[in-house]
């Protein structure tokens, strides 16, 4: 049996359209394309505020008003009857990795506009309003941490304690943040909002397991731990062809120790621990040169805090520890302990995807997403859609458009439900 709301929440999913969702993601990912199939938008540089400039321009287009908060985080909100309810909110992030992909943050934001989009043309009303977020770097590519604009929405983060800090091309944050409040000039400036009802994010799974057991909907019920870890090794440049290897201090060879180290420490014969050095800047990367420094980013995670915690607070005392020649500090950048979702989240989810006969399964989240720090102020669950042979990060990151229709249709119910 259907009841009433059910019936608002099947015309919603059948509302969206799959054509007009797959043109505006592929219109999307041109912005910042750099060929292959790949995008570059690093959070609050040209291309991205071009996106930013898109993203508002096609709300506006759709009669739906446009906010930025402080740290520039964009909402798109379609009102709900009841003018004074608290918001559902539902998004992601467009900025991307160097040599990123189409699909990883771009599909959440896209998506839900698409189900506002299919919310109006099924003519269902809610009595809470939806809002539609593009939150502010979450790759943490330019800008150190990742998911700045959620820790900063949520509280995790002050942003007075960041705004003077430089991305990797010298710009100040603040300075940064300006130019993409004056890019949006239809944005109305307001203050983080409070309370909400819930938020649920859309997105690509970034890994092979969906595709690989057949399902097209991922429930996801939490995200693994993560930590990341800058290290700094500073020795002394000197001439490749003169200096004798018993007088050097060369920090690259001191970074090749620390680092070898550190991967026996990490190892782990389970193969659910994951350690990453994906940053590597050699000081002055001249081949005749010994190297007088060695910068390089740790990325660490695992589902289980205590593991996460253990591992994590040796790497400093083990780098130290392996350096022979050279002065090394490590700094923590950026931390969060594993997340559980709201079950209420995750069982209106599972419940949308039985109602449309979609298949789903339950799963954890090995990347990180906005979603692990807007669980800490509200109700908070995720969709996940298969990604050709689990890819991301990359340009070959690649999805079908029925695959990107699915989930919107998952995330239009869901919507419904959750602000009904
Ligand atoms: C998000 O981009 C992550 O690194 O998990
Ligand atoms: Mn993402
Ligand atoms: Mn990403």
């Amino acid at each position: 049996m259907t009841t009433h709301g059910d019936q608002d929440r099947i015309a919603a999913a059948a509302a969206i359209d799959e054509a007009r969702l797959w043109s505006h993601l592929l219109e999307f990912g041109e912005i910042g394309g750099i060929g292959g199939g790949g995008v570059c938008r690093l959070a609050l540089g040209a291309e991205e505020l071009a996106a930013r400039r898109h993203i508002t321009g096609w709300a506006r287009s759709m009669g739906y008003q446009v906010f930025v908060d402080p740290v520039a985080n964009l909402f798109v909100r379609r009102d709900g009857t009841d003018p004074g309810a608290a918001p559902v909110i539902t998004g992601s992030h467009i900025d991307t990795q160097p040599q990123g992909g189409r699909f990883d943050g771009a599909y959440g934001v896209i998506a839900a506009l698409e189900a506002l989009a299919a919310l109006d043309g099924a003519s269902v009303r809610t009595r809470h309003p939806i809002e539609v977020v593009a939150w502010t770097n979450e790759e943490g590519v330019r800008f150190t941490p990742g998911a700045m604009g959620s820790m900063v929405f949520s509280g995790a983060l002050a942003l007075s304690d960041i705004a003077e800090r430089r991305g990797s091309d010298g710009v100040t944050l603040s300075a940064a943040l300006a130019s993409a409040l004056a890019a949006t000039p239809q944005a109305t400036f307001r203050p983080t909002v409070r309370p909400l009802v819930a938020y649920v994010e859309a997105h690509i799974e970034q890994g092979p397991e969906l595709e690989t057991k057949g399902f097209p909907i991922g429930v996801v019920e939490g995200i693994q731990g993560v930590r990341w870890f800058d290290v700094d090794v500073v020795g002394s440049g000197a001439h490749a062809g003169t200096t004798p290897l018993s007088r050097r201090r060369d920090a690259f060879q001191d970074a090749m120790r620390i680092v070898n180290a550190l991967n026996e420490w990490m190892s782990d014969p389970n193969d659910v621990l994951r350690f990453t050095v994906g940053r590597f800047e050699v000081t002055p990367n001249s081949r005749n040169t010994v190297p007088a420094r060695v910068g390089f980013g740790i990325d660490l995670r695992h589902p289980d805090a205590g593991i996460l915690r253990e591992k994590g607070d040796r790497i400093a005392a083990m780098a130290a520890a392996a350096a022979r020649h050279c002065e090394v500090s490590v700094r923590e950048v950026f931390t969060k302990a594993p997340a559980t979702f709201d079950r209420r989240v995750i069982d209106t989810i599972e419940t949308v995807t039985r109602l449309l006969r979609i298949p789903s399964l339950r799963m954890p989240s090995g990347a990180f997403h906005d979603a692990l720090f807007l669980n800490d102020v509200c109700p908070t669950g995720m969709i996940f859609i298969p990604c050709e042979r689990g890819i991301s990060h990359d340009p070959a990151e690649s999805i079908t458009a029925a695959q990107a229709a699915a989930g919107a249709r998952v995330l239009a119910a869901t919507l419904v439900a959750l602000a009904a």
